[in-house]
């Protein structure tokens, strides 16, 4: 590491501002669109009690590495990873953390697109439109459509980029993720009050073990990942903009809380109210999967009073959340480039656009002009989900934990967390779960993605 580009690199202007960017990048569609149909799925109240403590154990241990690899070497992950050897095994950890983002952002910003479409429907008061039958179907079978409604949300990502770490990134996040947090309240309070709503509010919250399965624990495993933004290179990147002074366990609790208290809220805004809406049919909507949010969900709106009002909280609230974690994802690009190729933040905001406009759009038109084209069966937007979130996250993740066993050492982690006297409360947590269970874990998940892809079991 060269002490130069340390100095100059950019920073978070303090903890708040590093807590509230990083639970930016965190709560995202992970928590709003994905957590409440997996919670649904599998189990309610008992896929919620295996998420909390992963979260508190596995997740941990991995936002801590990651963010404590970042601060020490000031650098985006291939850097960061070159920075203890030079092998091969290095140069693979590095990169493989490093283009993740590259995949997963341009679709992103695809389904961004899709909630600024919504949110566009709501403000011109279509709340029955919206929840027409085919108004889903018929909206991503446009490609013209589709496309101009991406293009909007992956401007509007990259325009925060440009300007940088504090004056871009920073301030949407600052002023965006509070505004989330009272919106989810409110949408939760309206939802979990609605007649009838007591028994979606049980279910979620209720653990009963009657309701268990492996695909509890693995599906949890799976969205802890997704959720907490971890192993695709951000949290090395957030971490490089670390001050030394900021506590890197406190605000690591502090950003597991926001992440989890907004998905809970999120499940506290869907569940209930597809039990209060939609009656005898609670169970099937319940199973709706990926639909939940574009599809049920405005049918509920459509269905009760204040529709219009509230699917405008709704879809404002989930544009907020999508919108920093698109950033967070698209800052990480930007800084591998500026870090590896030398070039201007303008540059490499340039070349950030053209990857994202250019993949985004594969993934737009996959559902109309391309859509004879599949890959493995997927179109293009499920198939990076899928390449992204099943198959190179988990490795991703391993490789992450091998360097800390092996280069980084726990003690060198320590030794970075406790800086400046910093607690370190959850360490034996924390060296127990890298030790001995993190990487058997993480070829779990990976083995059950491919079965699933294969056929082989259901998730
Ligand atoms: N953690 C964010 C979310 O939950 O939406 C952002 C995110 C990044 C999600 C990367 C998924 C992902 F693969």
């Amino acid at each position: 590491m060269s002490n130069q580009s340390s100095a100059k690199r950019a920073t978070f202007s303090g903890r708040l501002g590093y807590v509230l960017t990083t639970a930016g990048s965190a709560v995202g569609l992970g928590n709003i669109w994905r957590f409440p149909y997996l919670a649904a799925k599998y189990g309610g109240g008992i896929f919620l009690l295996v998420y909390l403590i992963l979260v508190l154990t596995f997740g941990y241990t991995l936002i801590i590495s990651e963010t404590a690899i970042g601060r020490m070497t000031r650098k985006s992950p291939i850097s960061a990873f070159a920075h203890f050897g030079k092998g091969a095994g290095y140069r693979f950890g590095g990169w493989i953390n490093a283009v993740i983002p590259m995949i997963i952002g341009p679709y992103y910003c695809v389904i961004g697109g899709w909630v600024v479409r919504y949110l566009a429907g709501y403000i011109g008061g279509g709340v029955q439109a919206l929840a027409g039958d085919n108004f889903f179907s018929e909206f991503i079978a446009n490609g013209v459509s589709v496309e101009g409604w991406f293009l909007v949300f992956a401007i509007c990502t990259v325009v925060v980029i440009f300007f940088g770490v504090q004056k871009g990134v920073e301030k949407v996040s600052r002023v965006m993720m509070p505004a989330l947090v009272v919106l989810a309240i409110v949408v939760a309070i309206y939802s979990v009050t609605r007649p009838g709503a007591l028994a979606g509010v049980k279910y979620f919250l209720i653990p009963d073990m009657k309701h268990f399965s492996w695909m509890t624990v693995v599906s949890a495993l799976g969205q802890m990942f997704y959720s907490l933004s971890c192993a695709m290179g951000i949290l090395i990147t957030y971490g490089s903009y670390m001050e030394k002074d900021v506590s890197i366990e406190k605000s690591t609790s502090e950003v597991e809380l926001f992440d989890t208290g907004i998905a809970i809220l999120a499940g506290l805004m869907i569940i209930p109210a597809v039990f209060a809406f939609s009656g005898d049919s609670a169970a099937d909507n319940l199973q709706a999967g990926p639909s939940l949010m574009f599809i049920t969900m405005p049918k509920i709106f459509g269905s009760m009073g204040l529709g219009t009002a509230i699917g405008i909280a709704f879809f404002l609230l989930v544009f907020f959340a999508a919108l920093t974690s698109a950033v967070s994802l698209a800052e990480t690009c930007a800084s591998t480039f500026e870090d590896e190729l030398h070039m201007s933040r303008k540059m490499a905001t340039l070349i950030v656009t053209v990857l994202y406009i250019g993949l985004g759009t594969l993934s737009s038109l996959g559902f109309n002009v391309l859509s004879g084209v599949t890959i493995l069966g997927m179109d293009f937007l499920d198939f990076f989900d899928f390449l992204s979130n099943s198959i190179m996250m988990p490795i991703a993740a391993i490789t992450t934990c091998i360097l800390v066993l092996r280069s980084v050492t726990i003690d060198g982690i320590t030794a970075e967390v406790t800086l400046g006297g910093a607690p370190f409360k959850r360490k034996k947590i924390y060296t127990f779960i890298l030790k001995y269970l993190s990487i058997l874990f993480l070829a779990v998940i990976l083995g059950s993605s491919v079965l699933n892809v294969l056929g082989v079991i259901h998730m």
